[in-house]
């Protein structure tokens, strides 16, 4: 299978890196505007052609697939027509800046019969594969509240705000974990640069079922957090990824409740019992997403990761970012 890298800036070297350490895979091409950036390529991937024409790689026949690692607002045009040109297609997450994009392109893929992904790397991680099996095995009972907190002093984007270039992970997560269908968004946000891209937003997910899910995004904290909390009826689970092996906790703890006879009052019985820290396995996620997306095109099977989970990001995305400039108005998500 012949695959080429559409975009080798900050993420570009990581792709590349993984899809040449998959068996049977030749990394054919990358493509950049920028010289300096292929020159790199070029001095430690002497096989690989370097260009920095797209054409280049629609025109040739033999190219299989076309990983898009360019900023998101680039993506529904190099997706749409490398689609176009008979190409699998993996683009990087967020999948494109509209929900309507989105699903052009799913269209695009369905009708070519070509595999149309999005890099969901997270999805890949030994952590978020232990806490789906434990989840299936019933381990911290029905799921009601899902908290995530992903802050660091990060890099301003100059295109998209923090919801978009972070929330992504854990929405997928979110999306991977949860049956639930969200019902509608609340979202807050604060742009301190005077650009209104906000560098700090708030978003809460509401369920019609009293699931919630909140996320709290920010590339203005002094210290580095990547935590989620999962909260069930039997126990509660926390995903801290910084943690280098002991990343995830299930604590025994939770709470009963009772109301006495005229409703008024409740009466809650709480429960801290022990903590149990699972076996996480240790594997490069970026290399599990490569590899489905190759095992995907050979199989003719959809990835873990697919295209409709990218949508349904996008289509949170997209009604948060209207929530933040409502000043938090709920809007009521859309499915169809
Ligand atoms: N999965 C993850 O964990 C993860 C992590 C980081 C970034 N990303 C995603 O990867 C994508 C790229 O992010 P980045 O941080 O590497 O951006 P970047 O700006 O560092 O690099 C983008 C590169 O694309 C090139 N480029 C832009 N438009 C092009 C075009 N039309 N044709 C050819 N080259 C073009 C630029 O010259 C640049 O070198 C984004 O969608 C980002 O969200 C994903």
């Amino acid at each position: 299978m012949r695959i080429a890298i559409v975009g080798y800036g900050y993420w570009g070297p990581n792709l590349l890196r993984n899809f040449s350490a998959i068996k049977d895979c030749e990394l054919a091409y990358v493509c950049d505007f920028r010289p300096e950036r292929l020159s790199l390529v070029a001095a430690i991937n002497p096989s690989v052609i370097c260009t920095s024409r797209f054409e280049d790689l629609l025109d040739d026949a033999s190219l299989d697939a076309v990983v898009i690692a360019t900023p998101v607002f680039t993506h529904f045009d190099l997706a749409k027509k490398a689609l176009l040109s008979g190409k699998h297609v993996l683009i990087e997450k967020p999948m494109t800046s509209s929900a309507a994009e989105a699903k052009e392109l799913i269209e695009i893929a369905d009708r070519t019969h070509k595999i149309l992904m999005v890099d969901h790397t997270f999805l890949y991680t030994g952590a978020v594969q232990k806490i789906k099996q434990l989840m299936a095995d019933g381990v911290i009972g029905k799921p009601t509240y899902f908290d995530s907190t992903r802050i660091n002093l990060g890099l301003f984007q100059p295109d998209i705000n923090v919801l978009w270039d972070l929330a992504p992970h854990d929405l997928s997560i979110l999306d991977y974990l949860i049956d639930d269908v969200p019902y509608s968004v609340n979202a807050t946000g604060v742009s301190h640069t005077g650009n209104d891209i906000e560098n700090i937003a708030y978003l809460t997910i509401n369920y019609q079922s009293g699931f919630i899910a909140h996320f709290n995004c920010s590339w203005s904290s002094p210290v580095k957090l990547r935590n989620i909390l999962i909260g069930g009826d039997k126990k509660m689970l926390l995903f801290n990824d910084l943690e280098p092996s002991e990343k995830l906790r299930i604590y025994d703890t939770g709470y009963d409740h009772k109301s006495d006879e005229d409703k008024r009052r409740v009466m809650v019985d709480y429960r801290a019992g022990d903590v149990f820290i699972p076996k996480v396995a240790q594997k490069e996620a970026l290399f599990g997403m490569a590899s489905d997306f190759v095992a995907s095109i050979r199989e003719e099977r959809s990835p873990v990761s697919s295209a409709l989970s990218g949508l349904r990001v996008i289509n949170i995305l997209e009604a948060s970012q209207k929530s933040i400039k409502s000043n938090g108005k709920e809007i009521v998500l859309q499915w169809n």
